[in-house]
């Protein structure tokens, strides 16, 4: 398949599941070279097997952790794209969320994802160009019940997209936001509060596929050069 972002290199963080792993192997076929993020080294070198050799480089670490982040920096000249995919999820009752689920949340989604950000940015001001693709979530723009924490995260997370996209674009830089509603992952594994059991055992829709989400960040990336897709919102059919 030839295709536009052949031979780009796609920084992606939380490539070990998920969302992340799908938009991985989705933009691997359309030619990118791909450096996949993500704690757990096994999963990642599963990844790795899946796609043709040399498509793929890992480095797993923990994005919380300074000397990780100066790992990445050092690949930052080569990144053309950067998708800002990593993020944790705890759902429970306001009351019932204990200050380290808060800070938790808070420290993956916003502030590592804002450091990882300034780092991979700083490089492509260089070069006068480059993509950043922020997972946001519907949750950046409304609250549910159960989920304030994680929806007060992926609020700001948005804010910060808005602001790299209003301070960068000088630079020939583009800033795409993905909202998806729910994707079955494994994100929601350490949240087991029988009220949040009970709403999802309850839902009317059937939620999105990982699938579904990566191809919205390929058809960010593959858009004219003078076309910036700013928002993708999707939500399942049905879910509202
Ligand atoms: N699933 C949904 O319904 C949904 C909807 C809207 C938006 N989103 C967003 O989509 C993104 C991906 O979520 P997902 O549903 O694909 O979840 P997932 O399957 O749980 O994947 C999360 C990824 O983030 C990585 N990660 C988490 N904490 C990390 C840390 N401290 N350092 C490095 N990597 C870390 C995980 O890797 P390791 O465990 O290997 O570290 C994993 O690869 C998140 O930002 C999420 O908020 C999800």
């Amino acid at each position: 398949m030839s295709s536009a972002l052949q031979g780009k290199t796609i920084l992606i963080t939380g490539a070990s599941a998920g969302i992340g792993r799908a938009t991985a192997m989705t933009l691997a076929r359309h030619g990118a070279h791909i450096i996949a993020l993500g704690r757990r080294e096994p999963a990642l070198l599963q990844l790795q097997a899946a796609l043709p050799a040399g498509t793929v480089r890992i480095l797993a670490g923990d994005l919380n952790d300074d000397n990780y982040l100066r790992q990445i920096e050092a690949l930052a000249p080569e990144v053309d794209v950067f998708v800002n995919n990593a993020g944790v999820l705890r759902y429970a009752p306001i009351l019932e969320l204990t200050p380290e689920d808060c800070a938790w949340m808070f420290q993956t989604n916003v502030l590592a994802a804002l450091k990882i950000t300034q780092i991979l940015a700083r490089a492509m001001t260089v070069r006068k160009s480059g993509h950043l693709v922020f997972m946001s979530s519907i949750a950046a723009r409304e609250v549910y019940r159960m989920a304030s924490v994680y929806c007060a995260t992926k609020h700001a997370l948005s804010a910060l997209a808005r602001s790299f996209r209003l301070e960068l674009q000088s630079f020939g830089i583009k800033v795409t936001e993905v909202a998806p509603g729910m994707v079955d992952t494994e994100i929601r594994e350490g949240s087991n509060h029988p009220d949040v059991l009970a709403a999802v055992a309850t839902r009317k829709f059937k939620p999105l596929t990982a699938q579904e989400v990566a191809d919205a960040v390929a058809y960010a990336l593959l858009s004219s050069p003078n076309c910036c897709p700013d928002l993708i919102e999707l939500r399942p059919q049905g879910s509202f």
